[in-house]
């Protein structure tokens, strides 16, 4: 296989899937030529180009056991052409279930052949210094075991004459995908931010949110039927001043800061 260029493409408001998609990257050895973060809403109206000599690294973030959903719906419109793709998941140490599978069948569908595929760790959304969860993550081992991905994916691209001769990857999930609904229903239109006096007006968590929920010259003015739960906001607010409000989304948190003790792994499929 003749690859001539990179591209990267992530969803990442926590910024764990970007720090897993450039160490990617590195091990690659390939000056990325584009950089897509697709986290920006204005990205997110742009049209991608692919062509077979490139190869395209998508990362996406795994939210209620499914892969991201304003991720995938943008991925759903780009189109490959025979391009090769490495398609990359990052889950908050509970479980990633079928996000990598949907990510992979996405990509296939239009026009994409995945030729490696992982799972990686990232601090949980919901983790701050109260109720921790997979905090730090991805640490220097990840982001060596990601490196090392890397690597792989080039020795498999100098070994491969042609895509074509490639067998399909297989990647754990099932069908049907998990229903996100009842999750959704439950969650989704909390009033989650909470605003504190120490809020200096600078409009930085306006412009980090990935859905256009907050009031760039009232930041206390959150719309919660367009919010995602990111916590984007939370984890960027310089001086402290946003915190979460003590709703339902407090109390999964406290639980999964106890049950989530265990550290799960990367793994990559080849
Ligand atoms: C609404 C929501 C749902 C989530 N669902 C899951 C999940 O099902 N399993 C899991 O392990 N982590 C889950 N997470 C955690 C994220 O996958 C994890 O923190 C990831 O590292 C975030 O990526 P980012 O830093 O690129 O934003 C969820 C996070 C949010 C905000
Ligand atoms: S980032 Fe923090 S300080 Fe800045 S406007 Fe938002 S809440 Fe206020
Ligand atoms: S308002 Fe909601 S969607 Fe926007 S950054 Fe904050 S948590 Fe994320």
């Amino acid at each position: 296989m003749n690859i001539e260029s990179l591209k990267l493409v992530y969803f990442s408001p926590t910024g764990t899937t970007k720090k897993i998609i450039e160490a990617i990257a590195r091990g690659i050895g390939h000056h990325p030529n584009e950089q897509l973060d697709i986290t920006k809403p204005k990205n997110r109206n742009r049209q991608l180009m692919t062509s077979k000599n490139e190869l395209i690294l998508v990362g996406v973030p795994v939210y209620f056991g499914r892969a991201q959903e304003n991720a995938i719906n943008w991925l759903k419109t780009i189109k490959g052409n025979s391009t090769p793709a490495v398609c990359v998941v990052v889950y908050g140490n509970r479980e990633y279930d079928d996000s990598l599978l949907e990510l992979k069948e996405i990509m296939t569908k239009n026009g994409f052949i995945p030729i490696a595929c992982a799972a990686y760790i990232g601090e949980h959304s919901f983790s701050n210094f109260q109720t921790p969860i997979a905090a730090g993550r991805p640490d220097a081992k990840d982001i060596l075991h990601a490196e090392s991905f890397g690597v792989e994916i080039r020795n498999k691209i100098e070994s491969t004459a042609e895509i074509s001769l490639l067998q399909e990857i297989s990647v754990p999930g099932k069908y049907p995908f998990i229903d996100m609904a009842a999750s959704k229903k439950n969650l989704f239109g909390v009033d989650l931010v909470d605003v504190g006096s120490q809020c200096v007006q600078c409009g930085g968590c306006a412009l980090v949110c990935p859905v256009g929920a907050i009031d760039i010259e009232r930041s206390a003015s959150v719309d919660k039927n367009k919010c995602i739960l990111c916590h984007a906001c939370v984890k960027h607010c310089p001086t402290g001043a946003r915190t979460v409000k003590d709703t339902m989304v407090k109390n999964i948190a406290l639980r999964m800061s106890d049950s989530l003790q265990n550290r799960k792994e990367p793994r990559s499929f080849m």
